[in-house]
């Protein structure tokens, strides 16, 4: 920390990087790691289990000392506090911000507004314990005395991402005579599909939504409730349906008994849900004691993030790269690449956490920003991703900062294939970073007795740059506890370029005019329904799906 970093206002700090910034842009990663044998050492360090190298990225230590001073001066450590003691900081919809309270230990005190918010938690808590025994032994059952088999959580948004994405990340530890299934889109094939094979009797629907108002989730919950009804009885809908939502009077007005829906609270964002009873079907799918693991796992990396000092503060080492690249090297997007295909829907699960987090103009005032803010996220699990784009992140014209993620441990005994994964991933960040010179070509070329002409007009073909950065997550093994330390991990980098930016990271109005006005066009899609004042290319749509229906 400099002098009196915490003294300095954030525009001084920022000029101080953008000074910074003319030396810095200059570098090669490939000669900082030829000068400096202990590079890895110094830029790389483990936290709450997972191990972060961070020495592929075009950084030195004043590059961290400038931007952890930038974070001071943003009044990082004071913010983080504000958020943990349960303080309104989503100021446009005067809530707290309280998913880190959902992972506390049974016998922490979380006390907002003189009350213990913990009890709460943790008596929803002990009923999703007894419901998602119930559904793994077989004595909660359907209508026809059958055990329940198939769960279908219908949800869209942050109350499908994290259900679908934990339950696939950890398959392994998923009962085996479960399936688990998400419906999230408005759209009859996705509903065809999921419902598909499914017999009404072992089926349960798990209705997840935190304001049970959302258009795709209601309708959706009503297609399945008449799917239902064909064979099933009103009175044994209680046996087939349950609700997740803050919304009790919702819930009732759809027919689902309130002693069937696990409630969870206004403080809880949508895309930091899944540690709420949004993560009904991961405890059903997982137990209730692996699913309390992945709530530790999180806390540990909750523990971390308020503890450590910013030059070791893993989710501040990732959130400040991340902004030192959008705001200074300009990149536009972030390639997410897990390396590891239980994680494959990670990236789309980053994708709502940051986008619909950071994607944002004004800062906490309403004043414009005059920086960028969320880039693009994206991506897939490796090593499929090399195979259709990693061409552009070798050869093409952007630099895109990846974030690989992989495992040393497998949940498989497919040794070669392991070993391959690995050496995929660390080829990959060591192939961005070093690249290949047209002198390296010449001379492979020259070995391989190609003719001159071959040589000369393939150069600048097979040269590669390089230069481009990454960092490397290192989980020794894909469990709930590593899961869950990743997810906070991401949650509260989030957070902090929320700071960095003066963002509310926590409402999503953005979402809202599209909502609106599909609803306008809904009824205008009737056949017989006037047709209000559009663009051209609206209304010709619109007339177009009239005259097709
Ligand atoms: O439209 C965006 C959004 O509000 C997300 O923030 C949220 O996760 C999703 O919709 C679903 O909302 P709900 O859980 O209320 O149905």
């Amino acid at each position: 920390m400099s002098k009196h970093s915490q003294d300095t206002s954030p525009a001084d700090q920022l000029s101080a990087l953008a000074t910074h910034y003319e030396q810095a842009q200059h570098w090669q990663l490939s000669t900082l790691f030829d000068s400096d044998s202990k590079r890895f050492d110094r830029f790389s360090f483990e936290a709450a289990g997972l191990f972060l190298d961070f020495s592929k990225n075009h950084i030195n230590d004043q590059t961290i000392s400038l931007l952890t001073d930038w974070a001071r001066a943003c009044q990082l450590e004071e913010q983080r506090d504000a958020m943990f003691r349960g303080e309104a900081i989503n100021t446009t919809e005067g809530r707290a911000v309280l998913h880190t309270a959902l992972r506390l230990p049974s016998n922490a005190k979380c006390i907002v507004d003189g009350k213990d918010i913990n009890q709460d938690i943790q008596s929803v808590l002990a009923r999703i314990d007894t419901f998602s025994a119930a559904i793994r032994s077989g004595s909660w059952q359907g209508y026809s005395g059958k055990r329940i088999t198939d769960i279908v959580n219908i949800g869209i948004g942050g109350s499908d991402l994290g259900p679908a994405m934990t339950c696939a990340a950890l398959r392994p530890f998923v009962q085996t005579d479960l399936r688990f299934h998400f419906l999230s889109n408005v759209d009859g094939h996705d509903i065809d599909a999921k419902l598909n094979g499914l017999q009404p009797e072992t089926t349960l629907f798990i209705i997840a939504s935190k304001t049970f108002t959302t258009q795709e989730t209601m309708l959706n919950a009503h297609a399945a409730r008449d799917w239902f009804l064909q064979n099933g009885s009103l009175s044994s809908l209680a046996q087939h349906f349950v609700a997740v939502s803050t919304n009790a009077k919702a819930v009732a007005a759809f027919g689902i008994d309130t002693n069937n829906m696990f409630p969870f609270w206004d403080w809880v964002g949508g895309r930091y849900s899944i540690w709420s009873a949004i993560g009904l079907p991961l405890a059903i799918a997982i137990g209730m004691q692996h699913f309390r693991e992945f709530l530790a796992g999180a806390h540990a990396m909750d523990k971390h993030f308020q503890q450590a000092p910013l030059e070791r503060n893993m989710p501040v080492i990732l959130a400040l790269i991340a902004t030192w690249y959008r705001q200074f090297f300009q990149t536009s997007s972030q390639l997410i690449a897990p390396y590891h295909q239980d994680l494959q829907l990670f990236p789309t699960y980053l994708q709502q956490l940051e986008m619909e987090s950071n994607g944002k103009r004004v800062t906490r005032d309403g004043k414009a920003i005059n920086s960028p803010t969320a880039p693009i996220i994206w991506g897939s699990a490796g090593t499929n991703g090399q195979h259709a784009y990693f061409q552009l992140l070798h050869q093409g014209t952007d630099a895109i900062p990846v974030d690989f993620i992989t495992a040393l441990k497998p949940s498989h005994t497919h040794h070669q294939q392991h070993q391959a994964l690995l050496a995929n991933c660390f080829a990959q960040s060591e192939a961005l970073m070093r690249g290949k010179s047209e002198e390296e070509v010449r001379i492979d070329m020259q070995a391989q007795q190609q003719p001159e002409e071959k040589i000369s007009a393939l150069l600048a073909h097979k040269h590669f740059a390089g230069n481009r950065p990454s960092n490397t997550l290192l989980l020794e093994k894909l469990t709930p506890t590593s899961l869950g330390a990743l997810i906070a991990l991401y949650e509260h980098k989030v957070f902090v370029q929320g700071v960095l930016w003066d963002i509310n990271s926590f409402d999503q109005w953005g979402v809202e005019l599209g909502k609106i006005l599909a609803n306008r066009i809904l009824s205008e899609l009737e056949p017989q329904a006037e047709i209000g004042k559009h663009d051209s290319s609206t209304s010709g749509l619109i007339a177009k799906a009239r005259q097709a229906s």
